[in-house]
């Protein structure tokens, strides 16, 4: 058999609303190694067969041309398999063995697709059942952890049992393929390299907005936030994508290594930043496109007087010569005005100007995640009319051309390499089955990332902060707009495009 895929958490809602259907979309591709199995693993007392039941009616969920059609599933849940486990018996490892060992497989990835709470539970049995050969990977999901403390005994235990480069900790967003798309713009072409840095760059946006609440995960939600649901790893993981000095080749740890450089050049935060430099807000009642939405309080499985933050801003920089003094500013939010997730690199202004702009505009690269992937290129050009307005004169020494027109050099990447591409969690289970580490976070780095949040976490828990509210729907409190507009920047949102 060239594969077993264990899916720990089985019935639970990752698997069946991203895990199960990108494996689908692998076996459809063509993709997926032919010859293996994927056991589901959980409490629930199921036979296969009503295991691939239970998968086929969540998957008439699926919206769309991703849905499968009666064949095609029929034909993919004959790699669907079921083992009941109480993730706390040992004796029901033995079980699972047991129910491994029927076959010889290649290769036997473990997907911990459950509660960070059980990692070190199921780590130690299956060592304990020496689940844990050289052909054994792990495929961690996050968060790791609830902070440095506890990822850290996460990280310790799983290393008892497994090698790092047993290890695959999942941090979705690095397989997005506009995520890979970054990596290739600054690394596949030589044109950016020059001014992707401090001399050139005057600030850079991260924004990652969601018009979702947060859907049926009210008791997750309440212990995570938005700051460990989003900032703590996508975000830091973008932000080191576009600050990471070039690898020295496309080698898992070579790129590591020159991720964790920058999360350890990241500016710590102190009692004066903290207050400054960062927002945390929850969302209120209000409307979403169109529709009315309750207040995250109102949610199921929240508390009425929760101060769990959906949404968080924050500037910070890169310390280090690329990038001294050029402010990095991070949002993220539930229920904002709409899902938009993207990059902004915002260049200097011309040294000396010759001809008139909008005011305060200058160059900027526009990097889009989602909804859309692609980029635009913001230049300044002289529109057709232009050549016969009266020059405006700055002085009577210094004469202003003309005014010029914002335009943009747009990429569209789904019209280039149309929609059917390989998404995010397909890309990364594929890795996992081939022992692809490049994707996936080094225990070092989010330590790293986990150091630098830390404060954040103490500081609120301290209650030191206030916790603001915003409109559902709106782009985050206003405390976020003042934040940065005290740095004499604005949200991308709010410019004129
Ligand atoms: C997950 C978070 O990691 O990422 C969710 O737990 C969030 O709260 C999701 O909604 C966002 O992912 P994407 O791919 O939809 O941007």
């Amino acid at each position: 058999m060239s594969f077993q895929l264990v899916l720990f958490g089985g019935t639970g809602d990752l698997a069946w609303r991203k895990i199960l259907p990108a494996l689908f979309q692998a076996y459809r591709h063509n993709t997926l190694p032919k010859g293996g199995r994927i056991l589901g693993v959980s409490r629930d007392v199921l036979s296969d067969d009503a295991f691939r039941n239970l998968i086929g009616e969540r998957f008439q969920n699926i919206e769309g041309e991703k849905r499968p059609t009666q064949e095609e599933f029929s034909e993919f849940a004959k790699l669907l398999h079921y083992q009941s486990c109480d993730l706390s018996s040992s004796l029901d490892y033995a079980l699972l063995k047991n129910r491994l060992g029927e076959h010889v497989s290649d290769v036997c990835v473990m997907y911990l697709a459950t509660a960070p709470q059980l990692f070190t539970t199921i780590c130690e049995n299956l060592g304990a059942q020496s689940l844990n050969s050289d052909s054994t990977r792990i495929v961690l999901e996050k968060p790791l952890g609830q902070d440095l403390k506890s990822n850290q005994e996460i990280n310790a235990t799983v290393k008892r049992f497994f090698q790092e480069w047993q290890i695959f900790r999942i941090d979705h967003y690095l397989g997005k393929p506009s995520v890979q798309n970054l990596f290739a713009l600054r690394f596949g072409n030589s044109l950016f390299e020059p001014i992707w840095r401090r001399e050139s760059v005057s600030s850079i946006q991260i924004t990652l907005a969601e018009e979702i609440g947060i859907e049926s995960r009210g008791p997750f939600y309440e212990r995570t936030g938005a700051l460990r649901d989003m900032i703590q790893n996508h975000a830091l993981q973008l932000l080191c994508a576009i600050a990471m000095e070039p690898p020295i080749n496309a080698h898992a740890d070579a790129i590591r290594d020159e991720k964790l450089k920058v999360l350890r050049s990241l500016k710590p935060w102190t009692a004066k930043s903290l207050k400054h430099d960062l927002v945390r807000a929850q969302y209120r009642d209000g409307s979403v496109s169109g529709s009315a939405v309750k207040a995250y309080t109102q949610e199921d499985g929240v508390s009425k007087d929760s101060k769990t933050e959906t949404f968080v801003a924050l500037k910070t920089e890169v310390n280090n010569w690329r990038w001294a003094g050029v402010p990095f500013f991070i949002r993220t939010g539930k229920r904002l005005a709409q899902q938009d997730a993207r990059i902004v690199i915002n260049f200097r202004q011309t040294p000396h100007p010759i001809f008139q702009t909008p005011l305060g505009s200058a160059n900027r690269l526009t990097i889009h995640l989602q909804p859309k992937d692609g980029m635009a290129l913001h230049l300044f050009a002289q529109g057709p009319s232009q050549n016969t307005t009266k020059p405006a004169h700055h002085t009577q020494r210094t004469p202003l051309g003309p005014m010029l027109s914002p335009v943009q050099l747009n990429l569209d990447f789904e019209q280039r390499f149309g929609a059917d591409r390989v998404g995010a969690y397909e890309r990364l289970l594929l890795d996992a089955l081939a022992g692809r580490l490049n994707l996936f976070v080094r225990s070092d780095e989010q330590e790293a990332a986990w150091s630098w949040v830390e404060p954040i976490i103490d500081d609120w828990q301290s209650g030191a902060s206030p916790l603001y509210t915003y409109a559902s729907g709106s782009w985050g409190p206003i405390e976020s707009k003042e934040m940065i507009e005290h740095s004499g920047h604005h949200w991308d949102d709010d410019k004129q495009t």
